[in-house]
């Protein structure tokens, strides 16, 4: 499945969605069972409601059942609890979303812990963080498997590679390293304090950029035939347009392979939430 050198996330999805749309029809066929995903969302966030369209629309394509909460902004801790606590027990949830951000007065904390870890499609729930540290994941974070599942598909084997991963947030920049040691990477994290970026970044073999800064990494950082996964989502102050961490017209002449802002990484952050939820149901019936 390999792709040209602007990685095209899009239609590598698709492929993956394709693949999970037939588990869910012998998932339905074989066994009786239709992989469920409730999705709750709370408040008026409009990147979240987008999102949440999304997610709910990509489940409806592979034959996933959503269930929608949508709850006001002035929801309380103890009902959201509450409602996580019904779906925990539903037989017909096998995934439980709740999409951040939480409006300020809910500490995002205990949600994400009040969430059973053996319906955790986001797979953000402490012990499902633990279970990817120490090497035997189960449910993994749906952004930085994307990436790994990315590197893998256009045949980047990580091993003894060096891999700088730039952000250290919980979604994506830890586990994204993680997973790349897991596959024996000789990962180096940046973040805010970092000194010397430029030169950390010109040893990378690997780059994943999750820090959210328009065009922060410039061509002239880029080892020649670096591979870059590109996961920021910025808009570009001169023109308003979308685009990632990386400069991607200065660095395209410089990578082996990198992916474009849109189109990259975002299509498949939610493909792999499909494959949680569908491997969820699947635990169900073996
Ligand atoms: N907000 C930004 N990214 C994510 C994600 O992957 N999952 C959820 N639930 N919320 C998010």
């Amino acid at each position: 499945m390999a792709t040209g050198k602007i990685i095209d996330g899009k239609e590598i999805a698709g492929q993956l969605r394709r693949q999970l749309q037939e588990e869910v029809q012998s998932l339905i066929t074989e066994h009786g069972v239709t992989p469920g995903l409730a999705v709750v969302l709370v408040g008026n966030n409009p990147a979240s409601h987008m999102y949440v369209k999304m997610k709910k629309q990509a489940c409806a394509d592979v034959g996933i059942t959503s269930f929608a909460h949508e709850l006001p902004e002035e929801t309380t801790e103890e009902a959201l609890l509450s409602l996580i606590h019904t779906l925990n027990g539903h037989p017909a949830v096998h995934g439980i979303l709740v999409q951040m951000p939480l409006p300020a007065h809910i500490r995002s904390q205990r949600i994400l812990e009040a969430i059973s870890p053996d319906k955790d499609a986001d797979g953000f729930h402490p012990r499902n963080v633990g279970l990817l540290a120490v090497g035997a994941p189960l449910f993994r974070p749906c952004t930085p498997w994307g990436c790994m599942e990315l590197l893998r598909i256009i045949g980047v084997k990580p091993a003894g590679q060096s891999a700088v991963v730039l952000g250290r947030s919980n979604i994506v920049g830890k586990p994204v390293a993680l997973m790349l040691l897991a596959e024996n990477a000789t990962v180096t994290l940046c973040h805010s304090q970092t000194r010397n970026l430029p030169e950390i970044i010109h040893t990378a073999d690997i780059l994943i950029s999750a820090v959210g800064q328009a065009e922060l990494v410039r061509g002239d950082w880029l080892k020649p035939g670096v591979v870059v996964i590109d996961v920021g989502m910025n808009r570009r102050a001169s023109d308003g347009k979308l685009c990632g961490d990386v400069a991607f017209q200065e660095a395209l002449p410089k990578v082996a392979a990198i992916t474009p802002v849109p189109g990259g990484v975002g299509p498949m952050t939610i493909t792999m939430l499909l494959k949680n939820t569908v491997f969820s149901a699947s635990r169900c019936v073996a």
